[in-house]
């Protein structure tokens, strides 16, 4: 039976700008709460979801969202309860309908890392809490609420400007790039000839693109897309569950490193910012770029605290209100 009535986080291009927009604007609200001390402000929102459970359900490792979203649960009063993938009876004594079903039935919400998007869909038909995506093979919701509030954070605004992704095709490159389009940024995506960017990303972001007039591509040359950039972003080149791929990956993203090198062939604009999700590995990125004064990764790191609270905010205490 389908809880139809729950909003859960799926993906971004599932919400409306407007939806998208408030969540951003949110994350930024709790920052600025986060960092003040105000004592009586923490303290309201400490008691929203006092005594209240939330779950991290979570089949692959993580040091960023397990952190942020167990944080955020805390900001709210919330007793954020880990459940890695050999601690739960889920795959070896228990059905996916079963754990959900039980899960749910005790918790607030449910922060769940899975593999296949299908598992976050058959979570979503079944559970009586809201499903907040942690990150599946096609899309990671919350990094890309994050890495607006970061580019916005950066420059102060978002309209007009170029994002350029030099790297991979799966689920960070798929939700930041509608996230980018939403927020009015172009977006040139460079990948190599033999990796195949996602067909239903692609149409929505042409869509987006037409309707918004703001600009969307794919090409294979890094050095083309990086053309007058202002915001650089890559990703590991091996995502979690293609280890065994490593050899053969390496090979494909030859010549796709961002290099200092790379950036001046690139002619960016000069103001740049590069960003990465982390974890990041020195093939995809050089120690010279990445531990740059232009680097903003460690303020998109902590960022992903504020996205983690604005959505439980919206999610869970708005009861999918995103607008509220
Ligand atoms: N960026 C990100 O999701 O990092 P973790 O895998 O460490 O959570
Ligand atoms: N594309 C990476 C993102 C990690 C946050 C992966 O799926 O492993």
């Amino acid at each position: 039976m389908s809880t139809s009535n729950i909003k859960h986080l799926v993906n971004i291009a599932s919400l409306s700008n407007d939806e998208f927009i408030s969540l951003i604007n949110n994350a930024q609200h709790f920052k600025t709460i986060y960092k003040s001390g105000n004592i009586s402000k923490i303290k309201s929102n400490h008691e929203k979801l006092l005594g209240k459970t939330i779950a991290l359900l979570f089949s692959k490792r993580s040091t960023r969202t397990r952190i942020s979203s167990e944080g955020a649960s805390a900001f709210f009063g919330a007793q954020p309860m880990f459940l890695g993938k050999d601690d739960i009876q889920l795959g070896v004594n228990e059905s996916m309908y079963d754990t959900t079903k039980v899960i749910s039935s005790m918790v607030s919400c449910i922060f769940a890392r899975v593999n296949k998007h299908q598992d976050i869909l058959d979570l979503a038909k079944d559970s009586s809490a809201p499903i907040i995506n942690s990150l599946c093979d096609k899309y990671h919701p919350l990094q890309a609420i994050t890495d607006i509030m970061t580019i916005k954070e950066s420059f102060g605004y978002t309209k007009g400007l170029k994002l350029a992704w030099i790297g991979d095709a799966n689920n960070v490159i798929n939700d930041l790039a509608i996230a980018a389009l939403k927020s009015g940024i172009n977006v040139s995506i460079a990948i190599p000839e033999s990796v195949k960017f996602d067909s239903d990303v692609e149409s929505d972001a042409v869509k987006l693109a037409n309707e918004t007039g703001v600009k969307f591509e794919i090409l294979n040359d890094p050095i083309e897309a990086l053309n007058n950039a202002n915001v650089l972003v890559t990703d590991t080149w091996v995502s979690m569950g293609d280890e065994s791929k490593k050899i053969e990956k390496l090979k494909q993203f030859n010549g796709f490193q961002i290099t200092k090198e790379l950036i001046e062939k690139g002619k960016v604009n000069e103001n740049w910012k590069f960003m990465h999700c982390l974890p990041r590995h020195p093939e995809e990125v050089d120690d010279i770029v990445f531990y740059s004064p232009n680097s903003v990764v460690f303020q998109e790191a902590e960022n992903r605290l504020y996205a983690a609270i604005a959505v439980i905010n919206g999610f869970v205490i708005n009861k999918g209100d995103l607008l509220k």
